[in-house]
C-alpha cells in the first residue's frame, strides 16, 4: 500500500503514475479531504482494466499498513526560493512525524514538500525513523535536469549524456558534478569551456524558477522521479539514484541531510555511496552541508 500526504498537484501526478501502472492500492490525504475524494474518484479510471488496485481519499488512521509513505504537502506556493515557506513548513512537517511515528513507523518515507532537505532532517528528527527509510526527493530530478541541459548545449539527445549528477542541497547551493558526465564516453570537462560550464550551473538553479515562468510549479519531473523510487521499493528493483539522506560521516558530513548517490530496494536505502569526487566538488558539498544546517538552526 501506498499512502500520499499531499493530494495537490505533485501528490495526484504521482498517484496516477502509480495507479496506471498498476503499482499498488494507494491512499489520499489531504488537509481538505474533499480534494482526496476528488482525486481518488478522478484517479481510479486511470486504474487498468485487469488491474485489482484501489484508489481511495483516506485518513492518517488508515495509513497503518503502508509499505511506503509520499509527503508532498505544502502550507503554500513559494516564489523567491524554497526556503521562503521555512516556518510554517517545518511545522507542518513534524505534525506529519507525530501522525507517522504513530501510524505508520514500519513504512518507508519520501519527502517532496520543500525545503526538502531541511524537512527530511527534521522529519528524521521528529518520527525517529531510521535514516534508511526516510528519503529526500530531489537530487534525482536535479539530475535529470542537468541531463537535459548538457544535451542541450550540446544539441543531442539526453540519452546521449551519462553520470549526469546533481548532490547537495535540492536549492541554490546544489552541486552538479562535471567532474563525472560524460557524452559518448567523453569527459564533458574536455568538451565545455568554463563560460558553458557558468551557464549550466545557473540555468540548473534557477530551471524551476524559468519553468515556472511559462506553466507555474514544476510537477511531472519531480512525479515521475518519486514514481521510480516507490516502484524500485515496492518492487526490490534495487536501483542507484541520489536522494537527500542524513549521513553520519560520509564525505566528512554528519548530523544534516542532503543529496547523495545511494542505492534504493525494498528495505528503502540499502546502501550509500561513496564516489570519488573532486576537491572542489567536494569542498562545495561541503558549503552545500553548512547552508542547509543554518537553515536547520534557525528553525
Ligand atoms: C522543483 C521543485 C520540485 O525544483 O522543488 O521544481
Amino acid at each position: 500500500m501506498i499512502s500520499i500526504i499531499g493530494s495537490g498537484r505533485v501528490g495526484s501526478a504521482t498517484a496516477f503514475l502509480a495507479a496506471s501502472n498498476s503499482l499498488d492500492d494507494i491512499h489520499l490525504i489531504n488537509r481538505h479531504k474533499e480534494k482526496a475524494l476528488g482525486q481518488a474518484l478522478d484517479i481510479s479510471n486511470a486504474i487498468p482494466e485487469n488491474s485489482s488496485i484501489t484508489i481511495v481519499g483516506s485518513d492518517y488512521s488508515e495509513i497503518k499498513n503502508s509499505e511506503v509513505i509520499v509527503i508532498s504537502a505544502s502550507t503554500g506556493t513559494y516564489t523567491a526560493n524554497r526556503v521562503e515557506l521555512l516556518s510554517e513548513q517545518s511545522k507542518m512537517i513534524k505534525d506529519i512525524a507525530k501522525q507517522i511515528k504513530h501510524f505508520a513507523s514500519n513504512s518507508k518515507v519520501l519527502i517532496i514538500s520543500n525545503p526538502v532537505d531541511v524537512l527530511t532532517y527534521l522529519f528524521l528528527k521528529e518520527s525517529g525513523l531510521p535514516r534508511e527509510r526516510v528519503m529526500g526527493m530531489a537530487s534525482s530530478l536535479d539530475s535529470s535536469r542537468f541531463r537535459y541541459l548538457i544535451a542541450r548545449e550540446l544539441d543531442t539527445n539526453q540519452s546521449e549524456i551519462k553520470n549526469a549528477l546533481v548532490l547537495g542541497e535540492h536549492g541554490d547551493s546544489m552541486v552538479p558534478i562535471f567532474s563525472l558526465a560524460k557524452w559518448k564516453g567523453k569527459p564533458i570537462l574536455d568538451i565545455f569551456d568554463e563560460e558553458q560550464i557558468h551557464k549550466i550551473k545557473g540555468d540548473l538553479i534557477f530551471y524551476w524558477k524559468i519553468l515556472r515562468e511559462y506553466k507555474g510549479p514544476s510537477v511531472f519531473g519531480i512525479a515521475k522521479n518519486t514514481f521510480d523510487i516507490i516502484k524500485a521499493i515496492i518492487n526490490n528493483e534495487k536501483i542507484s539514484v541520489p536522494v537527500s539522506v542524513l549521513l553520519n560521516g560520509e564525505y566528512g558530513i554528519s548530523d544534516v541531510s542532503l543529496g547523495i548517490p545511494t542505492q534504493i530496494n525494498k528495505t528503502g536505502i540499502s546502501k550509500i555511496e561513496e564516489i570519488n569526487l573532486d576537491k572542489s566538488e567536494l569542498d562545495l558539498l561541503h558549503k552545500s552541508a553548512d547552508t542547509i544546517k543554518e537553515y536547520i538552526n534557525s528553525c
